[in-house]
């Protein structure tokens, strides 16, 4: 998709998508960066739009691995649509639905959850249900991976997961922060 037209569809739904900008290359190379590809099987992405980060997930992605892909806008994902790729699964349905989608998929746990979804913009109960729904459905030691333009839900993410690290990158428009959290053994 031409980074106009993700710009004029962005705008349109500007509540659901959260920015009017795709993400970076840098930042998509800085996301794919927090996961140890070796030992990923599963990888969740929500919210993919064109699929910026999707593409740069399934470049460094282990040939017997699996990406299942959650996006609800459906002009954004005709890009989705185009990548032909037997480890890539793409739904065009709700991050609400995450659980009952995995167990379809009879995937019990996953290695990382990747999100963009726009949470900052999007009701709190929403936002609480879909990230407790990605905790449940990490292995130990999983990790959720979230890009924001703010750290106002840096809180949330510690209340949650117990830890929360944070990234920046300046070389995208606007500057974004990756917070990166761990399913950890509870004390
Ligand atoms: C900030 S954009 C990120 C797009 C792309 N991943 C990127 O990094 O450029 C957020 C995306 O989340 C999608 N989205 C919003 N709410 C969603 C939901 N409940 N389930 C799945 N996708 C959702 C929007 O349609 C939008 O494409």
């Amino acid at each position: 998709m031409k980074r106009l037209d993700f710009f004029s569809e962005s705008l349109r739904n500007l509540k659901e998508v959260g920015t009017v900008t795709r993400s970076s290359r840098y930042l998509c190379r800085n996301v794919a960066n927090q996961i140890a590809f070796d030992y990923a099987d599963v990888i969740v992405e929500l919210g993919a739009g064109d699929g910026v980060i999707t593409r740069e997930i399934l470049k460094r992605m282990k040939p017997e691995g699996k990406l299942i892909v959650l996006e609800i806008n459906e002009v954004l994902a005709e890009d989705l649509h185009k990548i032909k790729d037997p480890r890539f699964s793409y739904y065009q349905r709700s991050a609400e639905e995450l659980t009952a989608i995995l167990s379809e998929n009879k995937i019990d746990k996953v290695d990382y959850v990747v999100s963009a979804l726009p949470f900052t913009v999007m009701p709190k109960e929403v936002t609480k249900n879909i990230v407790v729904q990605c905790k449940n459905c990490l292995r130990l030691n999983g990790k959720f991976i979230q890009v924001h333009y703010s750290l106002v839900k840096k809180g949330f993410y510690k209340m949650i997961f117990g830890n929360v690290k944070v990234n920046f990158v300046f070389k995208n428009l606007p500057p974004a922060f990756i917070l990166v959290s761990e399913l950890r053994e509870e004390d």
